[in-house]
């Protein structure tokens, strides 16, 4: 249908039945006469449209669960390790006959960051917390519409015990990344210079418990946050010495997520890999994939599974729940390093259950969700399953379904595959709890230029491996969704297709949202006051939240948690301007504030029977 311009008798015969109806249930208007049959006073009243509601704290409970009993915890101890400590301003040690002594402590920072001064805050020790201020609580006043208005989803609730949460990451917050004996990992390597560095971003190493407190003020009952490896094991390899300060750190920080009610999902590693694994230089550039953090490495899969018992020795009692790995297809590099963290992923996983350990476990896919850009197309149809068999299926095809990874990959990366056995894909088979997966957003997938075969015989080609072309406009050039300051756009009805794709293709038990957020475009050039009215940002999470609700209830999808990315504004990877944060922080003073998407998102939880 067109609009045509038509005459002005036209248009008003056309609006007259609007302007002149009545409001149901009102006294029927004389014709033409309808705002003076409404009455007027003479005089306004004004309403309050802010809010006096707050948020509503968690209570106070300690956990009473027990995830490991304290026997498996020494047993799953290695033997003979060492624990220790190392010191930052002891520059002039000379225990060079000790491999992990100071010296060599030392050297890890001279010849990873030659010539590089690190920067630190003020703050030196962990802060105690200041009890959130009630006037920091008040809820924003109503958005003044709602993605799920007038959808069925309105009367939708979550199930019980639906796991709601905010993460992060360590090299993303903690900064101090010298102190305390912490060595190097892969992204204070690749970024350190030209980019923002990450020596300080939210100095939540030493202000973990103001965090804490805060997010137990906005009552958010689970926190998922990683550990750092180079802090655990400045030496990161199988047998290496355990840091004192590391143990101690990240014991305390569980402890006062129990202490405040909030509980603890741990992700072992999150993109933070020991430098140690990519020191020699040697296979750095082989990352075909993505960025080589080191899992190619053929002494990472031991080491992985040594620093794993490390972690459960000290804290599996009191974590329930588990991320081995995150975003495996973004942090391997290439192949190897897939077969790799598959290996690691289902070792550790054997490790945990076979001595008790009750708590859930998985690791997070990444996924941008591919469409095809043409339904009807069935090349576009082909690159769309090729896409997804890149980023989910080298994982999910052994992990849920006990088959190889996918043939579209083999067929590839032929220098670098090899068939998994029988018995090594029995053994994959059904280690993972449920599905955990970052869906930020959706994209539209066609093939190359030339087609994806001839592009997977050339290595040179800018596509290979993948071999697949994406963009965010549609054929008929809309965008996929509401633009935002980087990747994610917000595309709510494609992540409820999403989690149908994941539902049917790899069957899993459960499936867990473990990271969604959005960054507000242009939000880090805006003054406070409006970074703090982050309206784009709660839309996203009722959009997407709403869609979850019609999945759990209309498509019987079983999803039982949503974690939103992120607790706070932090370092994404190179800059401070890609805001996915809940709360602002002031780079300068450090000081956090709330902003009204955290009280939304919080919100919705409250107002669907959580
Ligand atoms: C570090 O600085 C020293 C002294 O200025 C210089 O000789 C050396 O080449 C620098 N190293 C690197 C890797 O930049
Ligand atoms: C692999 O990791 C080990 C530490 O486990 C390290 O000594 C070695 O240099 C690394 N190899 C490469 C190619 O970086
Ligand atoms: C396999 O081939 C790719 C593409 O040429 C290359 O980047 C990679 O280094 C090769 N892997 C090995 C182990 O040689
Ligand atoms: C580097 O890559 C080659 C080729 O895959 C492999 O044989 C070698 O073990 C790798 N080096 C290390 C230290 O992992
Ligand atoms: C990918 O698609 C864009 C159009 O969106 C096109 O300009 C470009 O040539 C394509 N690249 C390849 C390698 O096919
Ligand atoms: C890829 O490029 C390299 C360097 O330009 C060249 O030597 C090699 O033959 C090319 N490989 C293929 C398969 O075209």
């Amino acid at each position: 249908m067109r609009f045509e311009i038509g005459t002005a008798a036209a248009i008003a015969a056309a609006w007259a039945p609007l302007v002149n109806a009545a409001p149901q249930g009102a006294e029927p208007a004389a014709p033409n006469n309808f705002w003076e049959a409404r009455g007027r006073e003479g005089s306004y009243t004004f309403t309050s449209m802010t809010s006096t509601r707050y948020a509503t704290p968690l209570p106070r409970t300690k956990p009473v669960t027990t995830y490991m009993p304290a026997a498996s915890m020494s047993a799953i101890m290695p033997s003979g390790v060492k624990t220790t400590t190392w010191n930052k301003n002891d520059a002039s040690a000379s225990d060079w006959n000790n491999p992990y002594g100071q010296a060599e402590w030392n050297r890890r920072w001279a010849t990873f960051m030659p010539n590089v001064s690190i920067s630190t805050a003020s703050i030196t020790t962990t802060v105690q917390p200041t009890p959130v201020p009630s006037s920091s609580l008040i809820m924003p006043p109503p958005a003044g519409f709602s993605y799920s208005d007038g959808a069925k989803a309105k009367d939708y609730t979550f199930p019980k015990d639906f796991i709601v949460g905010a993460a992060s990451s360590a090299n993303q917050i903690e900064g101090a990344i010298q102190d305390e004996g912490r060595t190097p990992s892969v992204l204070d390597y690749f970024n350190f210079l030209p980019q923002a560095s990450d020596y300080i971003t939210d100095w939540n190493y030493y202000l973990y418990k103001e965090d804490i407190a805060r997010l137990a003020a906005m009552g958010i009952p689970y926190y998922s946050f990683s550990i750092s490896w180079t802090r655990i094991l400045p030496f990161a390899a199988a047998g290496t010495p355990v840091n004192k300060e590391g143990i101690d750190h990240y014991n305390d920080l569980i402890n006062t997520c129990l202490e405040y009610g909030v509980k603890p999902i741990v992700t072992i590693v999150h993109a933070d890999e020991p430098y140690e694994f990519i020191m020699d230089g040697g296979n750095v550039s082989r990352a075909y994939f993505s960025t080589n953090s080191g899992a190619a490495n053929n002494t990472f899969v031991d080491s992985y599974v040594y620093y794993s018992s490390i972690l459960f020795s000290h804290f599996a009692d009191r974590v329930p729940i588990w991320i081995t790995i995150n975003e495996p297809f973004y942090e391997s590099g290439n192949l190897e390093g897939m077969y790799n963290f598959l290996e690691a992923h289902t070792q550790v996983y054997d490790l945990y259950k076979s001595m008790g350990g009750k708590g859930m476990m998985s690791y997070k896919n990444a996924d941008n969700f591919g469409v095809p850009l043409d339904i009807n197309n069935k090349d576009d149809i082909a690159a769309t399953n090729r896409y997804q068999d890149y980023l989910l299926g080298i994982m999910s095809n052994p992990t849920w379904l006990g088959k190889d990874v996918p043939e579209s990959v083999t067929s590839t990366c032929t220098n670098e595959s090899r068939p998994l056995s029988p018995e090594t894909l029995a053994r994959y088979k059904g280690k993972s709890d449920f599905y955990a997966v970052d869906p930020y957003t959706a994209t539209f997938v066609f093939p190359p230029d030339g087609g994806i075969d001839a592009c997977a015989k050339d290595p040179n080609h800018s596509l290979w491996p993948n071999c697949v072309n994406t963009t965010s406009i549609s054929e008929n050039n809309w965008e996929i969704g509401f633009y935002s300051n980087d990747y994610p756009y917000l595309t709510p009805k494609y992540f409820r297709a999403f989690m149908n794709y994941i539902w049917e293709t790899y069957q899993p038990k459960a499936i867990v949202v473990s990271e969604f957020g959005f960054p507000v475009y242009a939000e880090s050039t805006a003054p406070l006051a409006s970074q703090l009215n982050d309206l784009p940002r709660s839309l996203y999470y009722d959009a997407f939240l709403t869609e979850i609700l019609n999945c759990i209830h209309e498509d019987g999808i079983n999803i039982i948690g949503a974690i939103g990315w992120s607790m706070l504004d932090n370092w994404e990877f190179g800059s401070y301007d890609q805001h996915f944060g809940m709360q602002v922080v002031d780079r300068s003073t450090l000081k956090r504030y709330y902003k009204r998407s955290f009280f939304d998102f919080i919100d919705f939880f409250h107002s669907h029977g959580l």
